[in-house]
């Protein structure tokens, strides 16, 4: 059965072992625009046996569920595709995660606004528990400019 705990790499750079065959491989763009679906690919490169497989992977933001992929030991893939689209307010919510120095980020230029967030996967192994792991993304307003990414300085 599946453990409360959530287990997390201890080093991300090197994982082991049981890391590697457990930990969600989180594939997304490093820039997104609001309002603008974009593809979010989660991969579990874990053993898919009728003892001892993945039951499930899910994807979230900030605890806002963006989706659930469910598997039965029968799949013989562990590779989850989720289309995401990330309404405009997330520019302006203060609760998400910003920078810790500048906070929303707003280019002088153009006057664009964008935050960083984390795209938080999960996958849950029936023998080994909950795994998780996060891709730090920067969602841009589409609002005021499409054109000009902003650096985090
Ligand atoms: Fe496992």
């Amino acid at each position: 059965m599946t453990d409360k705990k959530i287990n997390k790499p201890v080093d991300p750079a090197h994982l082991t072992e049981l890391e590697q065959k457990h930990v969600p491989m989180i594939e997304a763009p490093e820039l997104v625009l609001t309002g603008q679906p974009f593809i979010v690919k989660v991969t579990v490169p874990h053993v898919m046996e009728q003892s001892h497989y993945i039951e499930w992977i899910k994807l979230s933001m900030h605890g806002i569920k963006l989706g659930e992929v469910n598997y039965s030991p029968s799949d013989t893939s562990t590779t989850a595709e989720f289309t995401v689209t990330i309404p405009e307010e997330v520019v302006a919510v203060k609760v998400l995660e910003q920078c810790n120095i500048h906070g929303v980020n707003v280019c002088g230029d153009c006057g664009t606004k964008s935050v960083l967030t984390d795209l938080i996967a999960v996958a849950s192994c029936n023998v080994h528990g909950l795994w998780e792991s996060f891709k730090r993304i920067e969602v841009m307003s589409k609002i005021q400019s499409e054109g000009k990414p902003c650096k985090w300085e």
